[in-house]
C-alpha cells in the first residue's frame, strides 16, 4: 500500500477514537477475534477485535473493515458471511475463507501476511474447498452485540499494526474529508492575502511526455447513441431489448416509436442482417397512416439545414408505394418534408433523401406517411443532419466535437471504461462487431443500463481521433467482464474459458491487423480500406483490461494476450491495468504483476474528493523512473452531491500541476467520465453536459482544457516561499497553506513560449512574483522575454459549477519577475514567449 508522505508526516501526532487503551505491558501476544456483522446485510467487512484474557475485548475501530468482499455487483452483492481465518505455516500467510451470500454455494479466498496487505479475492464453489470450515466462536461485543468468528492467538506486534492501520485509515479519511466550506471559520481563520515568491530553476529540467493531457470516452450517459453520435433516430435498429432497462416499462423493440392507423409489430423471419434480427411491420389497413419517432427527448431541427434520410424497407402485402418522410414540431408545424418509394418484393431495399428544413424546433419528430394501405417491413431507418464534424457521413455531432477539440487532446482512448469489459463474459467490447455496414454491425447492451448500436463503431473512433490530431487508445477486455458483473455468474471470476482464448487473442491481434495493415496484404485492413481509410491509422498503444480485478483468472488472460501482442507487435505500447483503486489489493497485485512483465505503462483509476487530491500532490514522486510508465485513465475529484465544480476543479488544477511535475513517469492522464447527457446520467461528476441543443463544458472542463492548451515538452523546477510576514502569521497553518499553492512551469519548445500555472486554492488573495532569471537560451544567454504576457483566469463562488474564464489583465513582467495577483480560489495561466530564440 502506499501511503502519501502528507499522511505518514501527520499520523504519529494525532489523536484518535480507536480502544489501543489496554496494552498486553507483560504479554507478547494476544487474543484475536475475526468476524464480519449482518449489519447492512454484510456489507461492512472483516472487522477485529482483541483481548488480553478473552474477557474483555477491544474492537478495533471499532467494527473497522479490514478487506471488503469484491464479488458481484454493487447494490446487490459485495456481501461477507461468516468469514473463517487459518495460519498457513508453509506459506506464512493467513487464508480467510467467506461465505458471499445465501444462494450460491461460493466462497471467496483471499490470503494475507498481516491482514492489513491482501491479496485480490478468488471465488470457489464450496464444495470443492477443502479449506472451508464454519467459524466457531460466538462472542458479545460492545458495539456489534453477538456475533460469530474466528479466535486465534497472534504475537501483540500484528494487533499493533492492526491498531495503527486503523489510525492511518482514519486519518486518510479525515484529511480526504477536508473542505473548502471549512477554510474560513476553520483552518484559515485569520490568514491575510498572501505574498508568495516563486523561484524558477534552471537545474533539473525534464521532459514532458507529449500526450500528457487527453481523453476518455465511454458510452456511459448516453455519450454516444443520443450524444455525440449525430443520429436522430432513437432506436433506429428495432433491437431495443427488455433486459438493457429494467427501469423503463416501455424499453422494448419499439421504444421510441409510435404507429397510428396501423398495428405495428417487431418480426425475426428475414432480417437485413442476422446481426440485426429485428425489423418492424407495419400493417396498414388504410392509406395515410403513420409511424413515428421521437428521437432522444425530440430531434432538435435547424431552418436551412440539410438532413440525409434512409432506410432499409420491403412491401409485402400491397402494392409498392410512396411514404411520405416529414419533420413535424410538438406543435404539429411542418418543418420539412419528402418522399421515397417502396418496392414490392422479398428483397430489402434500400432508400434514401435529404430532407431541408424550412423551419426550426428544439423538440420534433419523424414521421413516416404511407400513402397506400399494406404490409410494410423496415429497418435501419435512420436521419443525420449533413452537418456534422467535419461534415463525416455517419458522423458525430459538430458541437460536442468541438468542445473536444478545444481539449487538444492528445490521446483519445475509447470504448470504455466498463463497457470494454462488459457485465459478464457475453457483455464485452468485441470491437470487429463496431465495423462494417451499419446494418450489418451487431448491437449490443450497455452495462449503463441501455442500447448500444455500434453505429458509432471502431472506425468512427479513430477516424475521431484523426480529426483531432489525437492519438488511438483502443481499450479491450483482458478476457475478462467488468469486476462488478451481475450476470454469468461469478463476478469477473466468469473469464473466457481458456480454450477460448486463442480465438480471442486472435481478435486483439487483428485489430492491429485492421488499424494498420496493408490492404493489399492482410485482409482486415482491405476492410479499413473499402470503409474509406486505405492509409494505416497508426495505431501506437492498445490498452488491455480495465481496472480489474487482478484475480488468478485475470493474470492468467491477461499475461497470454500481453505475451501474443507484445511478440507480433514488439512496436505496440500495451497499457495494463491496477484495478480500480489508488491502492488496495488490486492496485498492488496489478503493480507486481506489471514490473514483473515489464509492461510499458499501466492504465491508474482514482476518483476520490478534494481533499485526498490536495493531500497527495507527493503520490506520483516517489515512483519508480525508468520503468513501467502511468496513465492516469480515469479519475475526478468528488464531493456529496457530486458536482463538478470550482471546488473540485481547483483540486484538479492543483494535483494536474503535480502530475506535470511528474511527467516522466505519468505520461498520460483523461479525465472521466466526459459527457453526459442532462436527465439521462448513470454517474456524476461528468465532464461536458449537453441536450439536443446546447453544450454545456463544466468549470472542471475549463481546468482540462487551459492544461490542454498549455502543454510543455519541457518541466522546469521551481520552488515557492512566503513572504516573511506571511510566515509569521501562519503558524500552524503553514503547511495547510504551501498545500494549496499549486506551481507548474513548462517550456513549450514548439512555440517558444514559457506557460506558468499558478492556483491559489486559498480563501485570500495571493500576490505572486515568479522569478525567471535563472532562465537561459544558452549557456551565458538569459531569455529575453518578448513584450506579451498572455493569459487566463478561472475564479468564481466554490459551487459554480460552469465558471469561464477570462483574460488575465493583472499579469506583468519587471525587471525578470512576472507580478501576478490570484484571487481567491483561482487558477491562472500565464504564456511568456522568448524573443531572443536562436
Ligand atoms: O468512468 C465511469 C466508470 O468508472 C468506468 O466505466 C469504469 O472504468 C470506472 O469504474
Amino acid at each position: 500500500m502506499k501511503n502519501s508522505l502528507f499522511s505518514l508526516l501527520a499520523i504519529a501526532s494525532l489523536p484518535f477514537g480507536v480502544q489501543a487503551k489496554v496494552t498486553p505491558a507483560q504479554s507478547d501476544s494476544a487474543y484475536l477475534f475475526a468476524y464480519s456483522t449482518l449489519k447492512s446485510e454484510g456489507r461492512n467487512g472483516l472487522h477485529f477485535a482483541w483481548s488480553t484474557d478473552r474477557i474483555l475485548w477491544h474492537e478495533i475501530g471499532p467494527e473497522h473493515a479490514f478487506v471488503k468482499s469484491d464479488y458481484g455487483p454493487w447494490g446487490a452483492q459485495k456481501r461477507m458471511l461468516n468469514p473463517s481465518v487459518r495460519w498457513n505455516t508453509e506459506k506464512a500467510f493467513y487464508e480467510v475463507v467467506f461465505e458471499l451470500n445465501e444462494q450460491e454455494h461460493k466462497v471467496a479466498y483471499c490470503t494475507t501476511p498481516d491482514f492489513v496487505h491482501w491479496t485480490p479475492q478468488d471465488y470457489y464453489d464450496r464444495s470443492v474447498t477443502d479449506y472451508f470450515t464454519n467459524p466457531k466462536t460466538e462472542l458479545r461485543l460492545p458495539s456489534s452485540g453477538v456475533v460469530k468468528g474466528e479466535m486465534l492467538r497472534v504475537a501483540w506486534p500484528l494487533v499493533a499494526g492492526l491498531i495503527s492501520e486503523c489510525q492511518r485509515a482514519q486519518y486518510q479519511a479525515q484529511i480526504d474529508g477536508e473542505r473548502a466550506a471549512d477554510d474560513l471559520q476553520g483552518r484559515f481563520r485569520n490568514l491575510k492575502p498572501l505574498q508568495t515568491s516563486v523561484r524558477v530553476i534552471a537545474e533539473g529540467q525534464k521532459d514532458i511526455s507529449d500526450r500528457l493531457i487527453g481523453i476518455f470516452f465511454e458510452d456511459i450517459n448516453y455519450g454516444a447513441d443520443g450524444g455525440l453520435y449525430a443520429e436522430l433516430v432513437q432506436n433506429r435498429d428495432f433491437e431495443y431489448t427488455e433486459r438493457e432497462n429494467h427501469r423503463d416499462k416501455s424499453w422494448g423493440p419499439l421504444k421510441a416509436w409510435k404507429c397510428e392507423g396501423a398495428e405495428c409489430s417487431i418480426a425475426t423471419a428475414d432480417p437485413i442482417h442476422s446481426n440485426n434480427e429485428h425489423y418492424v411491420v407495419v400493417d396498414a389497413a388504410a392509406p395515410s397512416a403513420l409511424l413515428s419517432n421521437e428521437g432522444y427527448d425530440g430531434i432538435p431541427v435547424r431552418q436551412g439545414e440539410k438532413y440525409d434520410f434512409s432506410l432499409f424497407g420491403r412491401v409485402v402485402e400491397g402494392k409498392s408505394g410512396r411514404v411520405q418522410v416529414r419533420l413535424v414540431s410538438t406543435s404539429g408545424q411542418l418543418l420539412a418534408q419528402s418522399s421515397i418509394n417502396l418496392t414490392k418484393g422479398a428483397k430489402w431495399s434500400r432508400m434514401k433523401t435529404v430532407l431541408k428544413a424550412t423551419a426550426s424546433a428544439d423538440v420534433a419528430r419523424l414521421e413516416l406517411c404511407f400513402a397506400d394501405a399494406g404490409r410494410y417491413h423496415l429497418d435501419m431507418v435512420s436521419l443525420f443532419p449533413q452537418n456534422t464534424f467535419r461534415g463525416r457521413k455517419n458522423g458525430l455531432r459538430r458541437d460536442l466535437c468541438e468542445a473536444l477539440a478545444a481539449l487538444k487532446p492528445r490521446f483519445v482512448r475509447f470504448p470504455g471504461g466498463c463497457v470494454s469489459h462488459g457485465n459478464g463474459i457475453d457483455n464485452i467490447y468485441h470491437w470487429q462487431n463496431s465495423i462494417g455496414p451499419l446494418e450489418s454491425r451487431k448491437p449490443n447492451w450497455n452495462i449503463w443500463g441501455y442500447h448500444q448500436t455500434l453505429g458509432l463503431g471502431y472506425y468512427e473512433y479513430f477516424q475521431l481521433c484523426e480529426d483531432l490530431g489525437a492519438e488511438p487508445l483502443p481499450v479491450l477486455a483482458a478476457g475478462v467482464p467488468c469486476q462488478n458483473s451481475g450476470v454469468g455468474g461469478n463476478g469477473q471470476q466468469g473469464g473466457i474459458p481458456l480454450d477460448q482464448m486463442q480465438d480471442y487473442i486472435q481478435e486483439v491481434l487483428d485489430l492491429v491487423e485492421w488499424a494498420n495493415g496493408d490492404p493489399k496484404t492482410s485482409r482486415w485492413a482491405r476492410m479499413r480500406a473499402e470503409a474509406g481509410h486505405p492509409k494505416p491509422f497508426g495505431l501506437k498503444m492498445i490498452g488491455i483490461g480495465n481496472e480489474d480485478l487482478i484475480s488468478d483468472v485475470f493474470k492468467q488472460r491477461f499475461e497470454m494476450i500481453y505475451k501474443a501482442v507484445r511478440e507480433r507487435y514488439p512496436e505496440l505500447e500495451v497499457v495494463g491495468t491496477v484495478g480500480p483503486f489508488w491502492e488496495g489489493s488490486d492496485y498492488e497485485e496489478g503493480w507486481r504483476l506489471a514490473n514483473r512483465l515489464g509492461i510499458q505503462c499501466v492504465d491508474e483509476h482514482y476518483y476520490n474528493s478534494p481533499g485526498w487530491f490536495i493531500n497527495h500532490q507527493d503520490f506520483y514522486d516517489s515512483y519508480r523512473r525508468g520503468a513501467t510508465k502511468v496513465y492516469l485513465g480515469e479519475y475526478a475529484s468528488h464531493i456529496p452531491g457530486r458536482a463538478n465544480c470550482l471546488e473540485t476543479a481547483l483540486s484538479e488544477a492543483l494535483y494536474l500541476c503535480s502530475v506535470e511535475r511528474n511527467a516522466d513517469v505519468v505520461e498520460m492522464t483523461s479525465y472521466a467520465p466526459l459527457f453526459a447527457r442532462k436527465g439521462h446520467t448513470q454517474w456524476n461528476p461528468d465532464m461536458i453536459y449537453f441536450d439536443n441543443v446546447s453544450v454545456e463544458p463544466t468549470t472542471g472542463y475549463q481546468v482540462q482544457r487551459m492544461f490542454g492548451q498549455n502543454a510543455g515538452s519541457v518541466y522546469v523546477p521551481s520552488e515557492v516561499m512566503l513572504s516573511t510576514s506571511d510566515s509569521r502569521q501562519l503558524g500552524a497553518a503553514h503547511s495547510d497553506v504551501f498545500k494549496r499553492i499549486g506551481v507548474s512551469v513548462v517550456k513549450d519548445d514548439d512555440t517558444h513560449t514559457y506557460v506558468v500555472k499558478l492556483v491559489n486554492y486559498l480563501p485570500v488573495a495571493n500576490e505572486v512574483d515568479v522569478d525567471l532569471s535563472s532562465l537561459q537560451v544558452a549557456e551565458g544567454q538569459p531569455v529575453v522575454w518578448d513584450e506579451t504576457v498572455r493569459g487566463e483566469l478561472l475564479t468564481g463562488e466554490l459551487a459554480d459549477t460552469r465558471c469561464e474564464s477570462v483574460p488575465l489583465t493583472n499579469a506583468r513582467l519587471e525587471s525578470g519577475k512576472l507580478k501576478i495577483t490570484l484571487p481567491a480560489y483561482s487558477f491562472g495561466v500565464v504564456r511568456l514567449g522568448v524573443a531572443n530564440v536562436r
